[in-house]
């Protein structure tokens, strides 16, 4: 199964779209604002989402942070500042997450919204591409709003320099005109909350990073607190499972809940179908047992630490291939034909986390555990005699 991507090249999208209607908004419709720009890859959540809202694909996410499980590292203060700025009927000071795809950024800056009875907006770096993009976004906002902007590190440079003055003085300068016509218009901004999110924290500016009140790195989930995970979302799901085989999905989730609640859905398929053709699953009643679980895993190519195929082959050849390293990521990526961001933010961050690589100045290295897993696998012996863990 593809791994999810953290990748996503900006969409075309010609506006900002009206959920409530789908379709494209008027941007004449306020001349008092300025128009939303195209190219803008985001989606202008107002009104909140219903509490109730029952889609056919069940979002698993938590809406309150009474719900969030794990993370009290981050919850906790940042509970305490929301529920601050609301008693003095203040917007949130400007949050930055950073960490690891996975790990709950985009649920916690709803969250927020949600905590904040605010709307929200939710764009990314990479769709905002020209400074008008941001600057339509930021006039259409108001007072307490939050505005999302995921793979904050992807922004351009001069897309990130509006953002400054709209962060701290709350308004925008900008030029119209040129040569002997140019004026410089400084348009006002209502008091908002900028929550960023990024994955590689070490590229954003200091001067963008030195705007955000509150900043915040998620650390990948325990075992138990990934169980919990599991345990939730199969009661929203409507799947029973049994404790042992909660325990045994968390455990190779790699501490990541989207990992979790997608392992958690491909269980329920097996389940439900019994694992082949004979369409025949479990009785309705029944909860799901560890060994099901483990089969289910096994069969989406999931081995015992659950590391899947794209980190197995990356440790791999990091091992045979590269003797066990030093080698750069651009070479690895080569290696596998895949991209270097993804390298680095979707297979290394669990593997260092896990000893199995160390990053060193003249490139990646196999740790001795992490060649003994390699040797392992190309052994195939690293789901304990499963066919899987064979390299693809
Ligand atoms: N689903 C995904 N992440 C979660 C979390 N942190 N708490 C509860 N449910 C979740």
């Amino acid at each position: 199964m593809a791994r999810e991507r953290v990748i996503r090249e900006p969409k075309a999208i010609p506006a900002v779209l009206d959920p409530a209607e789908g379709t494209k908004k008027a941007s004449a419709a306020k001349p008092a604002r300025l128009p939303v720009t195209e190219g803008v890859d985001s989606v202008l959540v107002r009104p909140p989402l219903r509490e109730d809202d029952d889609s056919v694909i069940k979002d698993l996410r938590p809406k309150r942070f009474a719900e969030y499980i794990g993370q009290s590292t981050v919850v906790d203060p940042l509970g305490i500042a929301v529920r601050a700025a609301k008693k003095r009927g203040e917007p949130l000071d400007h949050v930055l997450f950073h960490g690891p795809p996975g790990l709950g950024k985009t649920t916690l800056a709803h969250i927020i919204a949600r905590e904040m009875e605010a709307h929200v907006t939710h764009t990314s770096g990479p769709a905002l591409e020209r400074p008008a993009d941001v600057v339509g976004l930021l006039s259409n906002l108001k007072k307490g709003d939050v505005l999302f902007i995921d793979e904050i590190h992807r922004l351009s440079h001069a897309v990130e320099e509006y953002l400054y003055s709209a962060m701290e003085d709350f308004r925008v300068d900008f030029m119209t005109g040129s040569g002997a016509f140019a004026k410089t218009i400084s348009l006002p901004l209502e008091k908002f909350t900028l929550v960023g999110s990024t994955t590689r924290a070490g590229m954003l500016t200091a001067p963008l990073r030195e705007r955000f009140g509150l900043t915040y790195h998620l650390e990948f989930y325990t075992d138990d607190e990934l169980t919990l995970v599991v345990k939730r979302s199969a009661g929203i799901l409507g799947v029973k499972v049994e404790a042992e085989a909660a325990a045994e999905i968390a455990r190779r989730s790699r501490g990541t809940p989207r990992i979790a609640n997608r392992l958690l859905r491909r269980v329920r398929d097996y389940a439900e179908v019994g694992g082949d053709a004979s369409g025949i699953g479990i009785e309705p009643d029944a909860a799901v047992n560890k060994d099901m679980a483990a089969e289910a895993l096994r069969l989406e190519g999931v081995d015992e630490l659950g590391l899947d195929r794209l980190d197995r082959t990356y440790l791999q050849t990091l091992a045979v291939n590269y003797q066990g390293g030093p080698a750069g990521v651009e070479a690895l990526a080569a290696s596998l034909n895949e991209e270097q961001q993804t390298l680095v933010d979707v297979v290394e961050p669990f593997l260092l986390k896990i000893g199995f690589i160390v990053r060193t100045p003249a490139g990646r290295r196999c740790t001795p555990p992490g060649m003994q897993h390699a040797g392992e696998v190309t052994h195939g012996k690293s789901a304990k005699g499963t066919q899987q863990a064979r390299l693809v």
